[in-house]
């Protein structure tokens, strides 16, 4: 089978395509394809989430009410399902599912599987297949094509084409969006990459085609593993700048100055979100498979790792200055997102200091007007306290441990007894002495 009529789909917009896992990634993706003319059909294994689709209700803050409702019930462009078998319907599939880790910090490749297999079960002769899930490099070549060939009977670059495009969404960015964000295609095959470029092509306005998948994956994992690598040394020196008493954000604006050769990097409690601290252990995972350790990618995980505990050690000596204990102190966290102005608390390092906090015996509570409730990994339910002045001054130590730009520093501080920032939301503010204690 040639490429020739799925390419003859793409330039009449009548490519169906089915969009696997609709998420933090594959939701704002499908919608950018449908407000383009193109049909999506979103698979997603969380029925509650393909209603929500169908009846244009929103969860992912990236994508706005206005789009879902114009494409659901306007266009009729975008619809989700639960049942895979209609997998047959489509010409094309982009899976967007999860890559997380499991608790060996090794990766769980379960949900690319499965969804290969429901792929391969399903798909009529002829489909393009494209992974975004963030995944180490040999993935698209060495993973996806022996499961779906085996699954479907069918063979890659004849039947089907695959191809890896990675997800760069960056959450809460108001000027780069799915559309406006350069992607990166590598496709298995010439025939695949003619059809990976004109689909893509409808809905994104930069593309950077690379000669291979596994081109395409490393370049993911290069970019997470380079914040990673330099959110952890600006935090291991931040940690060293408050040692010395040196004001390591002073530093960062002045080292800013330099026109070249530098890139300001920003400490905080620790780095959270799907991304950054998971995928460079993608990496490490399979570099083993070649006897390579990636020393940098560990030794930057182990700082982040630890930068947790480091932080209640601040705050436990915070409370100490005011004569306090941790066991039976309230401690009120400001923001409990991974990073400001989003509704993600994925990996966040709020929630790994709250726990440490609380095991030792303080009084947790938190307010972040994005996350309402939340139960943590040992099930304990936390729900978001309203913010008052009573609830500030009642507070033994409040912490900022997420810089929402909705927050009113100021007032915070006046009403508090005694501050922790570990996000510099107080930079502009006159500070009491013994009041607030930075990173
Ligand atoms: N969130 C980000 O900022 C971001 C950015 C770039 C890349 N990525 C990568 O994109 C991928 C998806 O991340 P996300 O943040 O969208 O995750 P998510 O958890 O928000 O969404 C994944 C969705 O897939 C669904 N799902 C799981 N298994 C499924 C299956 N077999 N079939 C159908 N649906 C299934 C889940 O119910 C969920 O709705 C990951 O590999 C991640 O590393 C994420």
């Amino acid at each position: 089978m040639s490429n020739t009529e799925i390419l003859k789909k793409i330039s009449n917009k009548t490519v169906k395509t089915g969009v696997i896992g609709l998420g933090y990634v594959g939701l704002p993706l499908a919608v950018t394809f449908a407000n383009n003319g193109v049909e999506i059909l979103g698979f997603e294994k969380n029925k509650d989430k393909a209603k929500a689709v169908n009846e244009a209700q929103n969860y992912i803050g990236d994508v706005t009410d206005a789009d879902l409702t114009n494409v659901v019930k306007e266009t009729k462009k975008l619809s989700a399902t639960a049942d895979f078998t209609r997998i047959k319907e489509c010409d094309a599939v982009i899976i967007c599912v999860p890559t997380p880790l499991d608790k060996f910090k090794k990766p769980d490749m379960s949900y690319i599987e499965s969804s290969c297999i429901d792929i391969a079960k399903n798909m009529k002769p002829g489909t393009f297949i494209s992974l975004e899930s963030t995944t180490y490099p040999t993935t698209t070549e060495d993973f996806m094509k022996p499961i779906i060939e085996k699954e479907s009977g069918l063979k890659e670059g004849k039947d089907f084409w695959l191809c890896f495009s990675p997800e760069r969404v960056d959450p809460g960015n108001i000027n780069y969006k799915t559309d406006n964000t350069p992607k990166i295609v590598g496709a298995l095959g010439t025939e695949a990459a003619e059809i990976a470029e004109a689909l893509y092509g409808l809905a994104i306005k930069h593309l950077h085609m690379v000669s291979s998948p596994r081109i395409a994956e490393m370049t993911k994992i290069l970019e997470n593993t380079y914040r990673l690598v330099n959110i952890s040394l600006i935090n291991e020196l931040a940690l060293l700048s408050g040692k010395m008493n040196i004001d390591i954000w002073e530093v960062i604006e002045a080292a800013k100055t330099k026109p070249y050769g530098f890139q300001a990097f920003y400490p905080g409690p620790g780095i959270g979100g799907h991304c950054i601290p998971l995928d460079p252990f993608y990496l490490e995972h399979i570099a083993k498979n070649f006897n390579f350790e990636l020393s940098m990618i560990h030794t930057a995980g182990a700082i982040n790792d630890r930068m947790s505990h480091r932080m209640m050690n601040k705050i436990s000596f915070a409370l100490n200055r005011h004569k306090k204990s941790m066991g039976g102190s309230t401690i009120l966290f400001m923001g409990i997102a991974y990073k400001p102005d989003i509704a993600d608390a994925r990996e966040s390092p709020a929630l790994l200091i709250m726990d440490q906090l609380k095991k030792k015996g303080a009084n947790i509570l938190y307010h972040d007007p994005y996350i309402p409730e939340f139960t943590d990994d040992h099930g304990n339910k936390y729900i978001c306290s309203e913010l008052t002045d009573k609830l500030l001054s009642d507070a033994d130590c409040v912490v900022f441990t997420t810089n929402h730009s909705c927050f009113k520093v100021e007032q915070i501080i006046e009403k508090a007894k005694l501050v922790v920032d570990l996000r510099n939301a107080v930079k502009s503010v006159k500070i009491e002495d013994g009041k607030v204690f930075k990173l």
